[in-house]
């Protein structure tokens, strides 16, 4: 019998779980179908596979990663470890909680690097069209190579999307916008914060990126940063030279005024805005439309298409938990895939659709959908060999963050958690993460001296002293 064949479309951290999924069953003696993963970019790693560049890249593609140079997680890595494949098995000891991108990039690779995935990546290869025929129930999958600029088609039994959903920027405009004389970028395109010093800065949003890129701006010197919110207002009691301010209602010149009446002026403008899905390479029959959130409507256990259960979604939610639910989702698949899972029928499917956008639709709090996801992710597990950890364990890890974050947004992440994969707690960073500004994964790694100013600034009687003066 010809073996099934699988087209992964991504190889950012949900294609590399799916990777990872296939090849654990193969490990384990299983037969597993031929297997090809598209990536447009020339490694894997996804948003994690850091670019300098913006706009369009060195083939003419968009550039997919949102990502910074000097981006640290924004979460504890206790709440996204690998079930499979842990912090400490990858750095033979423990590291801090909050590492920054190159350092998860490199734990991201780690788990794959040895064995024969890469094998199985296409790199430099976009997809351009994914079509479905009824008669055969099979898709044909066209691809462009990047590098010789000629496209491909290929037949496959089942298609696992896997391109992310924040790459594609929502860029709102305002009124008189066209007036401001600084500059004004979406955070897709923002690279690092030290052309902000001594600037004053408006990040329009209220989520994590205005609140990381805003606080990247005051770590590097900026003069005033202001977040403007459309909903509601993140409410931290922040440092000083921050603050939150509603809606923007309108700019003239560099002068911009508030819903609230408030007027300021600025240098330079941060659309923190979000990010919209986006398939361009699938027809609208077979796309997600969905706002970025916790439940996106037509997927069956958030990853089966509903109008056509051979096509399947991974990484498609808003993200409280992230790797460890990429593998949760991958390993489910694949036992869909491997007939290890039973697909009921399509009216089941739908009632079990019902159910879980009822209890998302009644959610009111954070801690209230963080446990939703944490359900979600349970109910995933359940259903797969993926190895079950403590889930309520990470929930109260995500809402110590929540609490160390609205307690000091400077100082959240030189905080401490303790991994419920491994028990181990993660080590102090060596400098508190206000002052670090080497973000590589060696500095990371490294036991620094302290240098002289260093020194002074650990010792509160110099603080205290140069203060009172
Ligand atoms: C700015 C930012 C910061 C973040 N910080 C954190 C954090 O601190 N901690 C955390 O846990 N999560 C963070 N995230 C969440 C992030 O979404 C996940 O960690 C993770 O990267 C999602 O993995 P993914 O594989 O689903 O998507 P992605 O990482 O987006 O990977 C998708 C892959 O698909 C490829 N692709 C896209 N289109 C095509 C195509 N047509 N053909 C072929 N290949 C294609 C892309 O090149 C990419 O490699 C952050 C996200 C952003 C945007
Ligand atoms: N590691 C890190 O430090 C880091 C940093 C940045 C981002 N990230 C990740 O990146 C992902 C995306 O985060 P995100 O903050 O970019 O997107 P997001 O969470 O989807 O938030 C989008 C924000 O834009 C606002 N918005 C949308 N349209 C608007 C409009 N027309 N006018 C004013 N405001 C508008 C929304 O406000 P409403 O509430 O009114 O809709 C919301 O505050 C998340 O997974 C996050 O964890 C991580």
């Amino acid at each position: 019998m010809q073996k099934q064949r699988i087209a992964i479309i991504g190889a950012g951290p949900s294609g590399l779980a799916a990777l990872r999924a296939f090849e654990s069953a193969e490990r384990a003696g299983a037969e597993v179908p031929e297997i090809v993963c598209y990536e447009k970019q020339d490694d894997w790693g996804g948003q994690w596979n850091y670019s300098w560049r913006t706009g369009i890249d060195q083939y003419g593609e968009p550039v997919h990663s949102s990502m910074y140079r000097n981006l640290w997680s924004n979460a504890p890595k206790e709440a996204l470890e690998f079930a499979e494949y842990t912090f400490d098995e990858h750095f033979g000891r423990p590291v801090s909680s909050y590492p920054p991108r190159e350092v998860l990039w490199d734990y991201i690779d780690g788990r794959l690097r040895s064995s024969k995935a890469k094998d199985k990546v296409k790199f430099a290869t976009a997809a351009r069209w994914v079509q479905h025929h009824e008669d055969t129930d099979t898709f044909t999958v066209t691809v462009e190579d990047l590098k010789t600029r000629t496209t491909s088609s290929s037949e496959f039994d089942r298609v696992i999307v896997a391109t992310g959903h924040f790459a594609y920027p929502n860029v709102p405009t305002f009124e008189g916008i066209e007036t401001f004389p600084g500059s004004i970028e979406h955070a897709h395109d923002f690279r690092g914060a030290e052309k902000f010093a001594d600037q004053r800065v408006l990040m329009i949003g209220s989520s994590y990126s205005a609140e990381d890129i805003g606080v990247q701006a005051y770590k590097m010197g900026a003069r005033s940063v202001t977040l403007s919110y459309r909903t509601k207002a993140i409410g931290h009691d922040w440092p000083q030279g921050m603050e939150e301010l509603p809606l923007v209602e309108r700019f003239e010149g560099n002068k911009v005024h508030f819903v609230n009446g408030q007027v300021r002026e600025f240098d330079a403008v941060v659309m923190c805005t979000g990010y919209i899905h986006n398939y361009p390479f699938l027809p609208s029959d077979l796309a997600i439309d969905s706002p970025n959130n916790v439940y996106p409507s037509g997927l069956y256990r958030g990853v089966v298409w509903q109008e056509n259960p051979n096509l399947y979604y991974l990484g498609a939610q808003d993200q409280w938990f992230t790797f460890n639910m990429f593998d949760a989702q991958a390993w489910y698949v694949r036992d869909l895939i491997l007939d290890r899972a039973e697909l009921p029928s399509a009216g089941d499917r739908a009632a079990h659709i019902q159910t879980w956008v009822k209890r998302f639709h009644d959610l009111s709090t954070e801690a209230e959908e963080v446990r939703f996801q944490a359900d979600y992710i349970r109910d995933l597990i359940d259903n797969s060999d993926y190895p079950m950890f403590d889930l309520d364990a990470v929930v109260e890890i995500f809402l110590a963050w929540v609490r160390d974050k609205k307690e000091n947004v400077l100082t959240y992440r030189d905080k401490q958690h303790r991994s419920v994969m491994t028990g181990t707690m993660s080590a102090r960073h060596h400098t508190p993460w206000i002052r670090e500004l080497d973000d590589s994964l060696q500095r990371y790694l490294s036991q620094p001296e302290k240098d002289e100013i260093e020194k002074m600034m650990d010792d509160e009687d110099v603080v205290k002293s140069v203060r009172t003066k």
